[in-house]
């Protein structure tokens, strides 16, 4: 989740882009970086980890006067957490800094590297740069080799570049990405990724829209559409709340986390998904060797993802695949084998029983990797082998976002393990890569659903009960939509298998117990059909979640066709997460902080 400021003005541009940067720390980064321009001078500072390290690198730099300044923070995706990939990026005489992905970077750059241009970084992001400089050759004027250099990429960007071609001047460019400029009444110009860093100096923004680009200079802002035809600002007043702001106008972090999952997917699987295969470089081939067991190990939610890998290890990957709940296992005196790969999986790296897992594995001679969100946790430090999720920092203590990348790693992972161990054709192979490439767009919350979910959730107020039910890896998103309905509804629910209703449960069945049917297309329809039916026919309320009509329910949430069970795993799962976020808002509970519960369980 990087993050983009921009300052033209009088003040201290240090200290202004630093403090624009602090205001997009909650959305969690990596390195971060800026580059100031004054008096025909570039300074430019980069740093790893926290602000505070940009903090000290630029402790004895101060600007005086006009300056022009860009700056930024990083959370990986093109290349390693390195100060080299950090931005701003630099060519002979200008910086860039960028969000979003250059799609034909690889080209672009292939091209300047024949041309004699050196790169710095791993990133697509240093292209712009380059690619600016060549333009700038030819057309011997900065806006138009600006203007040249944004028709020649693809992807989705929110982009300023400052140059000593045009020393008092911001280019930027925004497309897919958000970017924003702020003015006050000192004549003072702001850029940034979001509202937040402009809150307090800026009084009106204008919002770009995608295709816009143009120049900022102290006393012009020049703004050309996708159509290339010039445009006026149009200017709202800004908000004043910097808590509201950093919510980017969602009503709650959990809210606006479920609204990221198709950003977050689609950086998770950024350079690991090619025509032909999964690709992992952060892993050693040698870590599969010699085994012949993986077992998964979490708590909450992680878990529900551990469970959901399971079935896909054994179903693409033939492996022998078993699940444990962290805070069991530690003290069961467990069996452990050195064929067993021991995998964590854990959203901050930090929750205490599985660490300790994680050491009891270690202990034991065991190879052991971690699937995490967060880089350097004590769990990253400690495993073998990592694979990040890239979800950003999460901020709801419900769970969303995290859970949606981790199962999107555990998806990629069977497959990366069919094709190492030979369990599925390559035509498979590439059919699953096709639907891994769709999940973004899987994932996109669409308004209508959201107003139906509203709408529906004032009738699951009460009760003296929940049960969501499925069947196959709809279990453990069953479980998923019962533990996040808890957390934040203080309702009863639990997460059942769909077959397993009537040795037992049913018993419960009236009209007060509310049945939320999970009835994908794909995977053993009609079975799970016929276990809601045994519900109905008991009078348990049915809400049913389904591409495909069900006259036995009462509610009915119709999600979209999909051509795979896996994609409607992963719409279903963005339904449950709406629903209890609805009932939760209509119950009047705290969303984001729910009573007793902490974001991150570092004690037993
Ligand atoms: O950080 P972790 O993934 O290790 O956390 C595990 C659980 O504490 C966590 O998933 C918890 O269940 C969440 N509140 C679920 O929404």
């Amino acid at each position: 989740m990087c993050g983009i400021v921009g300052y033209i003005g009088q003040k201290n541009t240090k200290e202004i882009l630093l403090e624009g940067l602090k205001e997009l720390e909650y959305r969690g980064y990596d390195s971060a970086g800026i580059a100031v321009l004054s008096g025909g001078v570039f300074n430019s500072f980069k740093a790893t980890g926290k602000l505070i390290n940009l903090e000290e690198k630029t402790k004895e730099f101060q600007t005086k006067g006009f300056a022009v300044g860009i700056g930024h923070t990083r959370w990986a995706t093109h290349g390693k957490p390195t100060e080299l990939n950090a931005h701003p990026h630099v060519g002979e005489s200008s910086y860039v800094v960028h969000n979003g992905i250059i799609e034909n970077y690889a080209q672009l750059k292939k091209n300047l590297i024949d041309e004699g241009v050196t790169f710095l970084s791993q990133t697509d992001t240093e292209v712009i740069v380059h690619q600016f400089e060549k333009n700038l050759k030819t057309t011997k004027n900065a806006f138009d080799a600006f203007k040249k250099t944004i028709k020649e990429l693809e992807g989705a960007y929110a982009i300023l570049l400052v140059t000593k071609a045009e020393e008092e001047k911001i280019f930027f460019a925004k497309n897919g990405s958000p970017m924003l400029v702020g003015i006050n009444e000192a004549n003072e110009k702001y850029f940034a990724s979001s509202d937040a860093p402009l809150i307090g100096h800026a009084t009106d923004v204008n919002y770009f829209e995608d295709g816009d680009y143009g120049y900022v200079s102290a006393d012009e802002i020049i703004i050309y559409d996708k159509n290339d035809t010039k445009k006026a600002p149009h200017f709202a007043k800004l908000a004043t709340n910097k808590l509201s702001a950093q919510k980017d106008g969602y009503r709650f972090f959990m809210e606006k986390e479920i609204y990221e999952q198709s950003d977050v997917i689609a950086d998770t699987l950024l350079g690991r998904v090619s025509e032909k295969e999964v690709l992992f470089e952060e892993l050693d081939a040698s870590l599969f060797e010699g085994i012949n067991e993986i077992k998964l190990c979490a708590c909450g939610t992680s878990y529900h993802a551990a469970l959901t890998a399971s079935y896909l290890f054994e179903r693409y990957a033939k492996v022998k695949s078993t699940v444990e709940i962290a805070s069991e296992f530690r003290y069961r005196e467990p069996i452990m084998s050195k064929e067993t790969l021991f995998v964590v999986i854990s959203q901050s790296g930090e929750t205490a029983d599985t660490l300790e897992t994680l050491k009891m594995a270690k202990n034991a001679g065991l190879k052991t990797l971690a699937i995490c969100n967060v880089d350097n946790s004590s769990m990253v430090r400690l495993a073998d082998a990592t694979i990040l999720a890239r979800a950003g920092i999460e901020k709801g203590v419900a769970s969303t976002k995290a859970f949606a990348t981790q199962v999107t790693i555990f998806w990629m992972l069977s497959l990366y393990l069919a094709k190492r161990n030979n369990t599925l054709t390559q035509a498979a192979i590439e059919k699953q890569l096709e639907l891994l490439r769709a999940l973004p767009l899987c994932v996109k919350v669409q308004d209508s659903m959201h107003e139906r979910i509203k709408r529906l959730s004032k009738r699951y107020l009460h009760g003296h009960g929940f049960f969501f039910i499925g069947r196959d890896i709809f279990f453990p998103l069953a479980l998923e939509g019962a533990l996040k309905l808890k957390e934040i509804s203080y309702l009863h629910a639990e997460g059942y298998p769909s077959g397993e209703m009537k040795h037992g449960p049913i018993a419960l069945a009236d009209p007060e117990l509310f049945t939320i049917a999970l009835l994908p297309e794909h995977l053993l329809y009609e079975k799970s059909k016929s276990n809601v039916e045994e519900l109905s026919a008991r009078d348990s309320t049915i809400c049913a979640i389904s591409p495909l009509a069900f006259d036995k329910a009462d509610d009915f949430i119709e999600t979209k066709k999909q051509k795979d069970y896996m994609l409607e795993f992963f719409e279903m799962m963005v339904v449950v997460q709406l629903l209890s976020l609805e009932i939760s808002v209509r119950l009047g509970n705290d969303v984001d902080m729910p009573r007793n519960l902490a974001k991150s369980v570092t004690v037993e």
